[in-house]
């Protein structure tokens, strides 16, 4: 049986006050307008070229950039092959010895400032292309990906100056070169998490976009060269796989920052193996997200949404398993049916879309899978009934109950709107099935009680751990995480430490 088929014959809920107005409404047609975001106001080439040394290198290959909402090219971005790979390092390499490491460390935080004030001049634009590239819905990339971007750009432009009062007592240098490979989820905030704080230690940088998302980080060189960053400080290049190998793999390049998948970690971690590059990795979560019965609920619940359905779910720390106390199960299932049936699913352009496309068909299938998996292992699905558009990749937001610990979809990273519901009686077994998993990167806890939250979060091992909220950054705040979730820290003062060596 397929998992269509199964969530047709969903049975129907009994509904209380709430649901029968909402049901009243949409019989009467009480629909949202369409409110599409307008895109005659950004500027986009019809070709990227790569960035290297401060200017557009032509490659000798191009890929196309689609839109996953509608599956129309967008643009072509260059290929970079081997040899780009090199040109753009030995620039990199170049721009760090005859300028960078010369350039006072307050003329640096003045760089970087600016990098800031014109990405918030670009702010509609960034977003609108970040939608468009990658199929997040607009209301998150105009009111989370842009801002939260340009916030690491000032928050470390602050710090650039100020190196050995976060380090007091140390000698440190900068690394040199560093390499950062970045995925598709938040392209721009990735870019934004890496470049900042190598540019504020004194580095420079080489940073690959990932396949399907080329477009913000070439925006974001137009507003490098407008900033005047000396050429090859930042070289900023596209590809695939074999494009980011042959970064982590350049002799030149002495530190490397991912964030992507445990699997292409764990390769580079494999390669850089006896060599003394510095390497930060942020890889896949299985985040539990945990409601207890004195949770405020109705809070709760909006922390599962945002939890799980924020950017499709691709977020490597989504709380894509839900552990609820055993007494509230019914309530709280009850309640995220009704909440599904109001999210808006569609146009990514669209402000009153709450979740947009699916990144790549390549995603969509691997969502399917898993979700085939959870199906055939006996786990019952229940997925929103909205309508979804004709073209484009798009999957509905699903959840499931009756979900063993041993399942796939318990272990494995969907990476997509797609929930595991399990239950626990007390504390100690939430923190047993919390920590029951590879992955360490968050968690999320909804209690009334302050005491437990402390005893829980220390009890689990995660680098985040949300407390009555969920999906909550900030610049100063590090993130990374535990076992196959990876290392290092990203943000804050830790983020800094990682793009300095230590002369201890
Ligand atoms: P991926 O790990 O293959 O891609 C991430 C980045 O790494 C891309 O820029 C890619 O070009 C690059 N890359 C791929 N192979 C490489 C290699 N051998 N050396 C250096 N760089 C390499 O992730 P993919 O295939 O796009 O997604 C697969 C799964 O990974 C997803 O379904 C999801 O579960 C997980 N993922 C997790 C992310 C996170 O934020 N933790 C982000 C993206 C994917
Ligand atoms: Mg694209």
């Amino acid at each position: 049986m397929t998992f269509k088929e199964k969530s047709a014959s969903g049975k129907k809920l009994s509904l209380n006050g709430d649901e029968r107005s909402h049901s009243t409404q949409k019989k009467q047609g009480w629909e949202y307008s369409a409110s599409p975001e307008s895109t005659d106001h950004i500027q986009l080439r019809k070709k990227y070229d790569l960035f290297i040394g401060g200017q557009w290198v032509k490659a000798a290959k191009y890929f196309p950039t689609i839109n996953p909402a509608t599956e129309e090219k967008i643009a072509l971005a260059a290929f970079a092959s081997n040899s780009d790979v090199n040109k753009a390092v030995l620039s990199a390499k170049r721009a760090y010895e005859k300028v960078w490491s010369k350039v006072s460390p307050k003329e640096r935080a003045k760089y970087i400032f600016r990098i800031a004030r014109i990405m918030q001049e670009k702010a509609r634009e960034f977003a609108v292309i970040e939608s468009m590239d990658g199929g997040k819905p607009i209301k998150e990339s105009k009111g989370i990906d842009v801002p939260l971007s340009i916030a690491h750009f000032f928050y470390y432009a602050g710090w650039a100056d100020k190196l050995q009062f976060a380090f007091p007592g140390k000698k440190f240098l900068p690394v040199g070169v560093v390499g950062q490979i970045i995925p598709w989820n938040f392209p721009l905030l990735m870019a934004a998490w890496k470049i900042a704080p190598a540019l504020a230690c004194g580095n420079t940088v080489v940073i690959k976009s990932a396949e399907t998302t080329p477009l913000t980080l070439y925006k974001l060189a137009e507003v490098i060269e407008e900033a005047e960053l000396p050429a090859g400080v930042v070289n900023i290049i596209s590809g695939a796989g074999e494009t980011g190998a042959a970064i982590v793999n350049h002799p030149e390049v002495k530190k490397i920052a991912f964030t992507g998948s445990t699997e292409v970690g764990k390769i580079i971690l494999r390669s850089i193996a006896g060599t003394d590059k510095k390497v930060t990795l942020e890889l896949g979560g299985k985040a539990a997200n945990i409601i207890f019965e004195d949770a405020p609920i109705d809070q709760a619940i909006e922390g599962i949404i945002n939890g799980i359905y924020f950017n499709q779910g691709h977020v490597c720390c989504a709380g894509s398993r839900l552990l609820v106390q055993e007494s509230i199960k019914d309530t709280v299932v009850k309640k995220l049916k009704y909440r599904l049936r109001s999210l808006k699913v569609g146009d990514p352009l669209d402000k009153n879309t709450d979740v947009g496309a699916i990144n790549s068909k390549e995603q969509l299938k691997k969502i399917k899978e898993l979700v085939s998996s959870g199906v055939d292992e006996g786990c019952t699905l229940y997925q929103s009934d909205c309508t979804l558009p004709e073209r484009g990749f798009w999957f509905r937001p699903s959840f499931f109950t009756n979900v063993a610990q041993s399942n796939r979809i318990a272990r494995e990273e969907i990476f997509g709107p797609v929930l595991s519901i399990m239950t626990f009686r007390t504390p100690k077994e939430a923190i047993e099935k919390a920590n029951n998993t590879q992955y360490g990167l968050s968690a999320g806890i909804w209690t009334d009680k302050g005491s437990k939250i402390f005893k829980m979060a220390g009890d689990i091992k995660a680098g985040v751990v949300w407390s009555n909220t969920f999906n909550k950054f900030n610049p100063a705040s590090p993130f990374g995480g535990y076992k196959e979730s990876g290392f290092g820290r990203e943000g804050g003062l830790h983020g800094l430490k990682e793009y300095l060596s230590f002369n201890e």
